[in-house]
């Protein structure tokens, strides 16, 4: 028997969720067992019917599913119909809720271990895809006052942009270049990577979006790449004078905003994060 709380994707081998997820869940005295499900895309409609069981809390959902689980759904949350992708379902009583906390994640990673509250603040977000979308959703809704969205093809980040604007909320849109990164860049005192350049094991694990010498020494940069966990943007955002924050804290506080949903009850926080760095420790 499956128990009521776990994450799907495929494959699921290196998932990192169950060991911080299972460290919350003891703490709490929570009698569960978060496991890890591999599901094909052919078997993914009949493994989240099994979530509308009695007693099912909530399913994690990674890639490649977070946007196929969409019409399989009774409900989405605003945050999903924004950001147009499930990372979370939730059971509430036999209706299955679609939600996505990748922005709001992000945003608690940010406040809570970087310090820093986008309200006001002049940002730029480099790439244009999904963990794009889900940021440039979050600093929108915590009153960022200019948003910059910088991305090697511009088309989507222009895209991008007008899903986005309302009123007077209107970001900007530009290419990767020097010269148009240098009208934005030195005045952002929040820079996010979420472009996969300085990923380990890819093509550009040597390079970074942008360097030294265009970036504030006021400036908070965020990469979303977490492995390595220190990558050449996050050095670059060091050597000028700025404060780098790493991505494994949006991955872990996306799944604490759905562990709280999900059990009702506040995480516990340093426990859960305890457990995610003894794992990484230990490799
Ligand atoms: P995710 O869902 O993690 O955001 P994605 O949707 O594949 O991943 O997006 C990858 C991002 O990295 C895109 O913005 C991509 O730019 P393009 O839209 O131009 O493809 C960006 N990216 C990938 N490789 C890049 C490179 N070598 N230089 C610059 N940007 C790159």
């Amino acid at each position: 028997m499956s128990s009521n709380i776990g994450v799907m994707g495929h494959p699921i081998g290196h998932t990192k969720s169950p060991v911080f997820q299972q460290a919350g869940l003891d703490e709490l005295g929570i009698e569960e067992t978060f496991e890890a499900w591999d599901v094909a895309p052919e078997d993914l409609e009949e493994k989240v019917a099994t979530f509308r069981a009695s007693g099912f809390l909530a399913g994690c959902v990674t890639l490649p599913h977070k946007q196929a689980v969409i019409p399989m759904v009774d409900e989405l949350t605003e945050a999903a119909e924004a950001v147009g992708a499930v990372n979370w379902i939730f059971n509430r009583d036999g209706k299955l809720v679609g939600h996505n906390t990748d922005g709001s994640g992000f945003l608690r990673a940010l406040k809570e271990k970087a310090g820093f509250d986008p309200k006001g603040a002049d940002a730029v977000v480099f790439g244009a895809g999904g963990a794009a979308r889900a940021i440039v959703y979050a600093l929108k809704g915590a009153g960022v006052n200019r948003l910059t969205i910088a991305n090697r093809t511009v088309e989507k980040a222009q895209a991008l942009a007008s899903d986005f604007s309302e009123g007077r909320f209107k970001p900007n849109a530009i290419d990767m270049s020097r010269d148009s990164l240098s009208n934005h860049v030195p005045y952002a005192t929040l820079l996010v990577n979420t472009t996969s350049l300085g990923m380990a094991g890819g093509p550009a694990e040597l390079a970074t979006p942008v360097t030294a010498e265009m970036i504030s020494a006021d400036a908070v940069g965020y990469d979303a790449v977490y492995a390595p966990p220190m990558t050449k943007f996050l050095r670059e955002v060091e050597e000028a004078g700025g404060e780098p924050a790493g991505g494994i804290t949006m991955l872990v506080f996306q799944g604490i905003e759905g562990f709280e949903m999900a059990t009702g009850q506040k995480a516990p926080v340093d426990t859960m994060f305890a457990a995610i760095e003894k794992a990484l420790k230990e490799g």
